[in-house]
This record gives C-alpha cells, sequence and structure tokens, in this order.
C-alpha cells in the first residue's frame, strides 16, 4: 500500500536549552501538522506541502530549532533545496535514497551536524559504511546557490536536513555545524550484520526507542545494497556451507541470481524487492515474510518487541496497527533532533565540504 500522505510533528517554537529534547511531545512549542502529499507510489513527482492543523506560540530563547528558522534570514532557503533535490532526483531517482541514508549517517556520529559532509583523508567520510554514500553533489549544488542568495546564514547541517526531508518528509531547523568529523567515530553506526541487541543499543544510545529503529529502518522501503553487504547470507552462512535459514527458501533463487557466488559484489539490489521505488509498507511485508534483504533486516523478526512493530507497521491480520507514515516521520523529527549544535556551538560553513 502506497502512503499518500505523511502527517508530520513539526516543531515551530525555540527550546530554552542549547540541546533540544529529542522528544516530539514538549510542552510549550509549536507544533503542526504537515501533510506531505506524494503522488501515488511514485518517487519521480516527489511532494507537496499542505495543511498547518494547529499551533501554540512560546518565547524564542538562544539554541534552537524550528520549522521556518530560516524565514526571515533566508526566504529561499527550501525553494532553493526543493528544487535542486527534485532537479537531482529527475537526473537519477537513487538520489532520494541517498540523502535519506546520508541524513542517517551524519545525525548518528556526533550529532546531526554535517560532519559526515567534510572531505579529508580521515573523515568520516572515508569510513567503511559511509563508502556507498551517495548525493554530496546534490548538497554542495544547493549551498553554492543559498551562499549566492544569503551568505553566511544556512548551515551544511540544515540543507542535508532538508534534503532528506525533500526525499520523504519534514524537519524543523536551526542545527549549527561540526569542527570535527573522524573516520573513527563511525563505530556508532549499525552494521548490516549487527544482532538485534546491538540495533536497539545502538539506537537507545541516541534516545531512540526499539519502535523509532523499526520505524526508521523502513526507510529501507527505498534504495538498494551492494551484493557486497548480504551475499554472505546466500552460500555460506556463518561458515555452514548453507545459506541463512532466516531467508525464505522461495526467496533464496531470487536474491541468488542478482548476486551469484563470486559475482560482481558492487551489483545493487532493491532493499524492498518489487517496491523500490515506492515509499510504503511493502518493506514491512517483505521482512514479515522473510524477505528482508539484509541480516539486520531479518534480525527485526527475532525480538519479540522489534518484531511486533514490524506486524504492525505491515499490516499483520490480528495486531494493532500502526500508521507507517506518522511514526516515520515522527521518528525523523526525533533522529533530526540527535545531539544538535545550536546557539553558539559549532559555525556555519561557508562550503559544505571544509570548516571555515
Ligand atoms: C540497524 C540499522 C541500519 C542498518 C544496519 C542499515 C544498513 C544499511 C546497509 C548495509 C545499506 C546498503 C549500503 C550499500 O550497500 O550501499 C543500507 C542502505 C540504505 N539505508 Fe540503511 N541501515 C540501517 C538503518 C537505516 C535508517 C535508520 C535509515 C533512514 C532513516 C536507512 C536508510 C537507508 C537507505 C535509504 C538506503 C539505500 C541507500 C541507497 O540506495 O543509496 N537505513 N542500509
Amino acid at each position: 500500500m502506497a502512503i499518500n500522505s505523511i502527517p508530520m510533528i513539526y516543531h515551530t517554537s525555540s527550546r530554552s536549552s542549547t540541546k533540544p529534547s529529542s522528544s516530539c511531545n514538549e510542552k510549550h512549542h509549536t507544533y503542526c501538522f504537515i501533510v506531505v502529499m506524494k503522488m501515488a507510489s511514485s518517487f519521480n513527482k516527489l511532494h507537496i506541502l499542505l495543511c498547518l492543523l494547529f499551533a501554540t506560540q512560546t518565547t524564542m530563547t538562544r539554541g534552537q530549532t524550528r520549522v521556518d528558522f530560516y524565514g526571515t534570514t533566508c526566504p529561499r532557503v527550501q525553494t532553493i533545496i526543493q528544487a535542486t533535490v527534485q532537479s537531482a532526483f529527475q537526473t537519477n531517482p537513487g538520489v532520494a535514497a541517498g540523502l535519506l541514508r546520508m541524513f542517517f549517517h551524519d545525525c548518528f556520529v556526533l550529532g546531526c551536524d554535517a560532519s559526515i559532509l567534510l572531505s579529508g583523508t580521515s573523515t568520516e567520510r572515508t569510513a567503511r559504511p559511509n563508502l556507498s554514500l551517495v548525493g554530496f553533489e546534490v548538497i554542495n549544488a544547493a549551498k553554492s546557490q543559498i551562499e549566492t542568495a544569503c551568505p553566511g546564514v544556512v548551515s551544511c547541517a540544515d540543507i542535508l536536513t532538508l534534503a532528506a526531508r525533500d526525499a520523504v518528509v519534514l524537519v524543523p531547523t536551526g542545527r549549527r555545524d561540526g569542527l570535527v568529523s573522524q573516520a573513527s567515530d563511525a563505530v556508532n553506526l549499525p552494521a548490516f550484520n549487527d544482532p538485534i541487541s546491538v540495533q536497539i543499543s545502538k539506537f537507545r544510545d541516541k534516545n531512540l526507542t526499539a519502535q523509532d529503529l523499526v520505524a526508521l529502518v523502513g526507510g529501507h522501503t527505498i534504495g538498494t545494497a551492494a551484493c557486497a553487504v548480504f551475499s554472505y547470507r546466500l552460500y555460506n552462512f556463518s561458515g555452514t556451507n548453507q545459506p541463512d535459514p532466516d531467508i525464505n527458501p522461495t526467496f533464496l533463487p531470487q536474491l541468488r541470481a542478482l548476486c551469484p557466488n563470486g559475482g560482481n559484489a558492487s551489483t545493487r539490489v532493491a532493499l524492498d524487492t518489487g517496491s523500490v521505488n515506492s515509499f510504503d509498507t511493502s518493506y514491512f511485508v517483505n521482512v514479515r515474510n522473510r524477505r528482508g534483504v539484509l541480516e539486520s533486516d531479518a534480525k527485526l523478526l527475532s525480538n519479540s518487541t522489534t518484531l511486533a512493530f514490524v506486524q504492525k507497521f505491515s499490516g499483520a491480520m490480528g495486531v494493532p496497527q500502526l500508521n507507517f507514515g506518522v511514526e516515520f516521520a515522527r521518528s525523523m523529527v526525533k533522529l533530526g533532533n540527535t545531539e544538535l549544535k545550536t546557539g553558539s556551538q559549532g559555525e556555519i560553513r561557508r562550503v559544505c565540504s571544509a570548516i571555515n
């Protein structure tokens, strides 16, 4: 089932601390529900923002993220980013998945501070899980137009966030750019072969719950993985000379055909078989049917809590349902508030690939 509208909780006022809380339910903040309309099951015609439902006002203090943070200082920022993402998307639809994954990898390492964008011999970008990230040129293109329109105002961290938003949903702005980026810090990132207990604890370390984990991994509804990161499951799993028993036997031949033993490790395979271009709940149906591509996807079934969320998001019979669009959006806001630098922390980079 394609998600045609994604209701989104949206902070629009300041926070009084320099480190915004990750909760969407704080009192005294302005909330808007934004509906992100997507043309039925097609990423080609991305989304139109509609429908502000309600808002309450609070005072503004130092250290904040809020929607329309750049309303007066750079009113064109959203238009520029949206146009840049859409134009990149038209040339290469894979950019949407790339930007979403880049946002996740940025937020998980030293917070959402664009440390992922810094170039250098041992920056985060050079860490193994980040080598396959794509979409850097989209951020750089947006930044260069934004610097022309309003120099020194908009952080790379917010450009990446808004670009990921334009790939999927909406999130608040006001982040500043970090000064540090080290490949060694990327150990925080979950790995494709992490057991479920490790996945849960890596998310917990970022104040994200098991529900956030399952909802956010639902990002795998779009995008692809290289054979290199899962073909070990297909032929000789854990030295058994057998495939991973968690793979549905009817799915195994499909995966083997896509990634032959000893074949091209860089061939890319949809993470959501049969529905890679649609932001929908089919990924969860696949996982539930043991058709998850990554071992980490399959492992969502190995814990009663994460299994329950897979069932709820996938529309399994006999369990209370959870709306994936709503929960994904809510969890994205939490992810986007991870270890923020606001106020006088960090800086506004002139170019996203280097500190000033
Ligand atoms: C336990 C957590 C996670 C693990 C272990 C994981 C692992 C991976 C791996 C191994 C790939 C394939 C990389 C490649 O071969 O290039 C991938 C792709 C992807 N991941 Fe995740 N991921 C996790 C969570 C997330 C989250 C939370 C998001 C988004 C919020 C996300 C979004 C994506 C997207 C969109 C792609 C496709 C990228 C593309 O097509 O370029 N992932 N992930």
